[in-house]
């Protein structure tokens, strides 16, 4: 593909003194699902006002489509945005709402009428022209606030948490219908969350931000399976996050064990962090394993059962399984060399500022 339909360079904006996001860099594809992910207050809301010009960056540049649009107003940019607090108007009715911006336009009457109805039905709400706010559940209004930005065709839809106030199972409906409606519209997303599983669930490309940084960029797999820092580690998923050293290339010692891993170039007798997800450790007779543990928790989940394992250092590991191992029990600890992730420490103070800090 060509050059990206959005791009950030070098974006800096303080908020009374603050420094807010700091040499924030960003490029997005025309087409592109994108979610802004991480922590409440990191940027997320700030750095989506900025794309959509209701915020002027301090310092940097905003590209769309190869035009710097940085000093652009935001009715003036080809993109639409649903915010984190949806304010649809109480006092109009859904097809006014919907109309808002087209009649700011001054498009003709039956154009208008044609757009409502289009959009009404893209979001499995058709028929509901001359309902009153109030009458609808949260997710119909969240759905008329999407239909209300789509009417007016943009090349991107910014959506900040817009499913936030909903409950979860609604949370989820909305999510595939979002997805569904992304591909019927063929547009671009930049949508933000602070839920990861909803990140890993609509997303093709995760930007996880912390601090005003972008703590990683990738596609949901490789966010999950390999993540740069143990910020993103531990933010992404439930993780164990351990100190290790690499022996050499493909072995690292945890707790004076050797695993088998498959990375390589962090040199020998290195310090590390290893990161293992709950799910991929296997629990085996005491023999077997390559550490060893006594079960000290047992939670029946539902798909799996979740058991914390203490080893004779006093690590607790969290596991997951379908195999259920009584609280007591003694047991192995086997790891496959794949599902060993292997991270560089944070080498400086200021990295270690960007990392984990509850
Ligand atoms: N207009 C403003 N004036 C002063 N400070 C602001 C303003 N807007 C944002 N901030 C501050 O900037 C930081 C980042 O805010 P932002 O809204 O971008 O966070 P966020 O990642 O969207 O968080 P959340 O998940 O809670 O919505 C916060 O510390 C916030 O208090
Ligand atoms: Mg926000």
């Amino acid at each position: 593909m060509g050059q990206p339909l959005i791009n950030l360079r070098n974006i800096t904006k303080s908020f009374d003194g603050t420094m807010v996001l700091d040499d924030l860099n960003l490029s997005v594809k025309e087409n592109a699902f994108v979610t802004l992910l991480g922590p409440s207050g990191c940027g997320k809301t700030t750095t989506l006002r900025i794309i959509g010009g209701f915020e002027r960056p301090d310092q940097g540049q905003v590209i769309f489509d190869g035009q710097d649009i940085t000093n652009l107003p935001p009715n003036k940019r080809q993109l639409n945005t649903v915010f984190q607090k949806y304010a649809l108007f109480t006092h109009m009715s859904i097809s006014e709402n919907i109309a808002f911006g087209l009649k700011i336009k001054n498009k003709p009457k039956a154009y208008i009428k044609d757009k409502i109805k289009y959009a009404l039905k893209l979001v499995n709400l058709d028929g509901y022209e001359n309902r009153t706010v109030d009458s609808l559940s949260g997710g119909q209004q969240q759905r008329i606030a999407i239909a209300r930005a789509i009417v007016n065709e943009p090349r991107v839809l910014l959506l900040d948490e817009p499913l936030g106030a909903l409950d979860l199972k609604l949370r989820q409906d909305m999510q595939y219908e979002l997805i569904r409606l992304k591909n019927e519209l063929g547009i671009t997303f930049i949508y933000v969350t602070h839920d990861q599983e909803e990140a890993l669930t609509m997303s093709d490309t995760i930007v996880v931000m912390n601090q005003g940084y972008i703590q990683q960029m990738g596609s949901p797999e490789n966010i999950y399976n390999e993540p740069e820092n143990a910020f993103v580690a531990d933010f992404i998923g439930e993780s164990n996050i351990v100190p290790g050293i690499m022996v050499r290339d493909e072995l690292v010692e945890i707790f004076n064990a050797r695993f088998v891993c498959v990375d390589k170039g962090f040199g020998t007798n290195a310090p590390v962090d290893v990161v293992i997800r709950p799910e991929d450790i296997d629990l085996v007779a005491p023999e077997q394993g390559t550490l060893t543990g006594v079960v000290t928790h047992l939670i029946f989940k539902g798909v799996h059962y979740e058991m914390e394992v203490t080893s004779p250092d006093g690590f607790e590991w969290l596991v997951h399984s379908t195999d259920m191992f009584p609280v007591g029990q003694m047991v192995g600890i086997h790891v496959d060399p794949f599902d060993i992730q292997i991270m560089n420490k944070p080498a400086s103070e200021d990295e270690e500022a960007v990392g984990i800090n509850e």
